[in-house]
């Protein structure tokens, strides 16, 4: 867990196009008054929507256009150097559609965070929607987790679930998972925030104080099985 040297938690968002996530993010620190500041939103894509949203809070956005680069490897540095120029304590990734050097990772490691519309490890990777009504599954969800190098993997640090539906499409799913991602990345920006989150030596998150990190959105017409102790 990185060393938050102010009362202020410092969070740079990147994002590659419309930037709900971002926005949750945004107004979940503004509203309820976290020690936390968005200081900065990058994206890697000049027509990412989020950009202009972001510039009309007042927030600083820039663009780092990979397609300025030879290489990914160049990229990453660029998008290194101009994260670090903000002192982060915490980067997250809020629909950032990059595969990210091992260099990169390995710079942010413990400080760098993703969103991914799954229930890691089911579904790494792109079409998650199709795969999962590929698969049959009957919950679905997403995932936010440290990043590693090993894509859409790492120490989860919160997973909300949604039923599938039998009429669901992939549009259908996204759309209902999307409402929990925002109320998941709020929730885990929280936490940061609030300092209760921890990596241990086997790589497991903690969040300090909290016993569960698991949301869920009832099924419809299905009864909730209860457990007891006794
Ligand atoms: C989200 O579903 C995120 O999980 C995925 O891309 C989508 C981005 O949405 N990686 P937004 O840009 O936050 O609105």
């Amino acid at each position: 867990m990185p060393a938050i040297t102010s009362s202020t938690c410092r969070l740079v968002v990147l994002i590659s196009g419309r930037g709900s996530n971002m926005q949750t993010i945004v107004n979940t620190v503004r509203e309820q008054g976290l020690p936390a500041q968005v200081c900065a939103v990058i994206a890697n894509k000049a027509d990412a929507l989020g950009l202009h949203w972001a510039r009309e809070q007042g927030i600083q956005a820039t663009l780092v256009a990979h397609r300025d680069y030879a290489t990914r490897k160049e990229f990453d540095q660029a998008l290194a150097q101009a994260i670090d120029a903000h002192r982060p304590d915490y980067v997250l990734l809020a629909g950032f559609m990059r595969v990210l050097t091992p260099e990169f990772v390995e710079h942010f490691n413990g400080r760098l965070l993703n969103i991914h519309p799954s229930l890691l490890p089911a579904f790494p990777g792109l079409h998650t929607h199709e795969q999962a009504l590929a698969a049959g599954v009957q919950w679905h969800g997403c995932t936010v987790h440290f990043v590693t190098p090993v894509l859409d993997h790492g120490p989860i640090v919160a997973q909300g679930a949604v039923p599938v539906l039998a009429d669901d499409t992939p549009d259908t799913l996204a759309e209902r998972i999307l409402g929990v991602e925002h109320h998941l990345y709020a929730q885990v920006v929280r936490w940061l925030a609030e300092g209760r989150v921890s990596l241990d030596a086997m790589q497991r998150v903690h969040v300090h104080g909290v016993a569960s990190r698991s949301f869920a959105v009832a099924p419809p017409e299905s009864p909730w099985i209860t457990t007891s102790k006794n």
